[in-house]
């Protein structure tokens, strides 16, 4: 951690061009707040308190969102351009010493060996400023970097100010800049909103400083990737693309196998163990942990749950904040809905949906089963298309099912309801009253047998259709 470095984001503007009525850094790639990107980031180089955030549309979600990191704030209620935005800091930042690092919040691929890189150059060579720069195939949009002899950067000029020679020039301001503390503060005043957009230019500063004799240094990146800006949603999704690409790459060097790794969305904090496979099109999203040696099946998403090793997820399925215990199975087109425990090695089919159930050790739900509400213990199981009644309307009412109990196919369970250890519910019941442990409980019509009735039947109706068929006049 740098102490003597400060760090400020700017992260106010709505961002017009994504065409929002969400600000711009809340929308979303690679599972993440674009400025939760940068954040993150800036937390890997400096401490929270030194952070800065200039928040203005929806700064209050903007705020809670950010708020556990430690961050501070500070409000630009009236978005007139990035060098007021750094302006609003400087009642709170001013008395901070050495360096100060500004970000653009909608820059979220940005890694923090880049910006230690950024500030290295700036300590070691005594610059006034020192920006990050890139040659662009296609500058257009961007301010462009306008050097001298001797390499160094005498001003930045934006696209709505570029006359058509400056248009030509390839290299772009990337917006990543870190400047002298008392410099920045003493020159900020300086910049003028002389530009047809009225705006204060943070840019601008590059020319002042310059004016006043100071040098001002460029950074030519590496990997002009890690400085896409997100204006619009097309490049939100760019983003997004190569986020993913980078999570499925780093899993896969760490030992997951991941089958056709383009299709698969994975989440930035998801955590995979080793020789677990991803089958194409999953989705895995949030704070998933899955532990190794377990499957995610084609097109499942599993959601902020917890699976360990050796678990099987088979296609089709899904699985949201949930906690699946080693060795169970799921799926084909199964759906723990919320807040379930699967013990291990618990069998969930087809067709099966569980709510806020606790699924004991070895117990089965192979197929159209709805269990919600309940805790069924080990190796109880559960027959085709039995459910669990858990609402009546106004409440949720819970299911108890003793250890190896045996609820046959279609059975209606009335919750609240308790099924003894070991008992029997016979297949087709309605379940209303508790069943003691090894009881067999029916609760449906007795069944009644008519011997002949269907010959009966048949017989007469062949007596009718002859009757009709009876020539008119005979
Ligand atoms: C800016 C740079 C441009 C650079 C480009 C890189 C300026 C004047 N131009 O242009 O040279 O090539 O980024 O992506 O700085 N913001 C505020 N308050 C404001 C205005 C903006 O907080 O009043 C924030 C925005 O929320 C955004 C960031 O600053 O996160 C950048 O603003 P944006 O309007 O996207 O700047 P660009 O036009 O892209
Ligand atoms: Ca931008």
């Amino acid at each position: 951690m740098d102490s003597a470095l400060t760090v400020l984001i700017l992260a106010a503007g709505l961002g017009t061009r994504m065409k929002s009525r969400k600000a711009k850094v809340l929308h979303r790639a690679g599972g993440k707040t674009l400025i939760e990107h940068v954040v993150d980031a800036a937390c890997e180089l400096a401490n929270p308190e030194s952070i800065y955030i200039v928040v203005g549309h929806q700064a209050e979600i903007v705020e809670s969102l950010l708020r556990p990191r430690g961050v501070r704030f500070v409000r630009q209620i009236e978005q007139k351009g990035t060098g007021h935005a750094v302006l609003c800091c400087e009642p709170a930042a001013k008395r901070r010493q050495g360096r100060v690092l500004i970000l653009y919040g909608d820059c979220p691929l940005l890694g923090a060996g880049t910006l230690r890189r950024l500030i290295d150059l700036h300590v070691e060579s005594g610059a006034a400023a020192t920006a990050i720069t890139t040659m662009l195939e296609n500058p257009t949009g961007y301010g462009r970097i306008v050097r001298n002899q001797e390499g160094q950067v005498l001003a930045v000029v934006e696209e709505k100010a570029a006359s058509a020679e400056q248009k030509q020039i390839r290299e772009i301001n990337a917006g990543i800049y870190c400047f002298d503390t008392a410099l920045l503060w003493k020159h900020l005043h300086d910049i003028r909103p002389h530009n047809p957009a009225r705006e204060y230019y943070l840019t601008d500063l590059v020319g002042i400083l310059n004016a006043a004799g100071h040098r001002v240094l460029p950074l030519p990146a590496v990997d002009f990737t890690e400085l896409l800006g997100i204006n619009n949603r097309i490049e939100l999704a760019e983003v997004d693309r190569i986020l993913r690409e980078r999570k499925v790459r780093q899993l896969m060097l760490d030992g997951v196998t991941i089958e056709r790794p383009d299709t698969v969305t994975i989440d930035a904090q998801v955590a995979i163990g080793p020789d677990t496979v991803i089958e194409p099109f999953a989705r895995i999203l949030g704070d998933t942990v899955i532990g190794s040696d377990a499957r995610i099946g084609a097109y499942s998403i599993i959601e902020s749950s917890r699976l360990e090793d050796a678990v099987e997820v088979l296609p089709f399925s899904i699985v949201a904040t949930s906690h699946v215990e080693s060795g169970a199975r799921i799926g084909p087109y199964a759906r723990l809905r919320m807040e379930n425990h699967v013990e291990a090695g618990a069998l969930i089919g087809n067709f099966v949906e569980l709510k806020k159930t606790r699924l004991g050790k070895g117990a089965k739900a192979q197929h159209l089963a709805y269990l919600g509400d309940s805790t069924i213990g080990e190796n109880v199981n559960v027959g085709a298309g039995a459910i669990t009644c858990n609402y009546d309307g106004q409440t949720k009412h819970k299911t108890r099912i003793g250890a190896g109990a045996f609820i046959g196919s279609n059975a209606t369970l009335v919750a609240p309801i308790e099924i003894g250890e070991g008992s029997y519910v016979g297949a087709g019941s309605v379940i209303t009253d508790p069943v003691p442990a090894d009881a067999l409980a029916l609760g449906r019509g007795r069944q009644v047998v008519k011997e002949g009735w269907a010959r009966r039947r048949r017989r007469q109706a062949d007596q009718n259709s002859a009757a009709r068929k009876v020539p008119v006049g005979s």
